[in-house]
């Protein structure tokens, strides 16, 4: 697919405020700092549309983008950002349950893993959580760039097969570099094919 355009529309707290009209929507998640904003801008190629940081926990908001003027793409605040106070995280985590379970015409959750890091509890029980409320959703491997292709195989090779001991079956996986646009082609056809699904029918 070819993005030709990409324009913020509105950032929320409450996805009952998100915007009413029914499009095929994709959400990014993951850790702070795992490079959420960084992939939204490296997919629409404009650098500047989703606010990066090398601070963990910039994003606070659920922020939509229209591409094409015919999808959403969503950038969501991390989860598990531990300097955060308690109440701040509570609240996050809220924001973000409460938009995942509600926005049903979210076709796919990316969920955002750092290529470099072994399977961690908050992203496993994160992707339960999802298995359990039947969320469709796909695991991203980020920031490829960072180490040898050698060492970013054997990671995701490890951490595939602990999914496996939990999952019957392995959802999509991309591997992706923001910094070398590595994924890009993967990840818009895969939306692309998506976009082709029948959306919800209102009732
Ligand atoms: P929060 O909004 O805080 O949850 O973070 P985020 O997941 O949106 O991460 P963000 O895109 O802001 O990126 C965090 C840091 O990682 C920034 O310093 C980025 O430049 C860097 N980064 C993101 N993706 C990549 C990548 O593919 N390669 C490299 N080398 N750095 C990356
Ligand atoms: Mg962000």
């Amino acid at each position: 697919m070819i993005v030709n355009t990409a324009r913020f529309v509105v950032s929320n707290s409450d996805f009952r405020k998100c915007p009413a009209e029914i499009r095929h929507e994709y959400a990014f998640i993951g850790r702070s700092n795992v490079g959420k904003s960084s992939l939204i801008n490296m997919l629409t190629g404009q650098k500047g549309l989703a606010m990066t940081s090398s601070t963990p926990g910039k994003t606070m908001l659920i922020n939509h983008f229209l591409v094409n003027d015919s999808w959403y793409i969503v950038d969501l605040p991390g989860y598990g950002y531990a300097r955060r106070s308690q109440a701040d995280r509570f609240r996050l985590e809220g924001i973000i349950k409460s938009y995942i379970l509600g926005r049903e015409q979210m076709t796919n959750l990316f969920v955002l893993i750092d290529s470099r890091h072994k399977p961690q509890k908050i992203d496993l029980e994160f992707m339960e959580w999802l298995g359990e409320n039947g969320v469709p959703f796909s695991i991203v491997f980020t920031k490829t760039d960072k180490q040898s292709a050698t060492a970013t195989d054997r990671q995701i090779g490890e951490y595939l097969t602990t999914l496996l001991e939990t999952w019957e079956e392995l959802p999509p996986v991309f591997r992706t570099s923001s910094e070398k646009g590595v994924g890009r082609e993967e990840l818009l056809d895969y939306i692309e094919q998506l976009n082709r699904l029948p959306l919800l029918t209102q009732e």
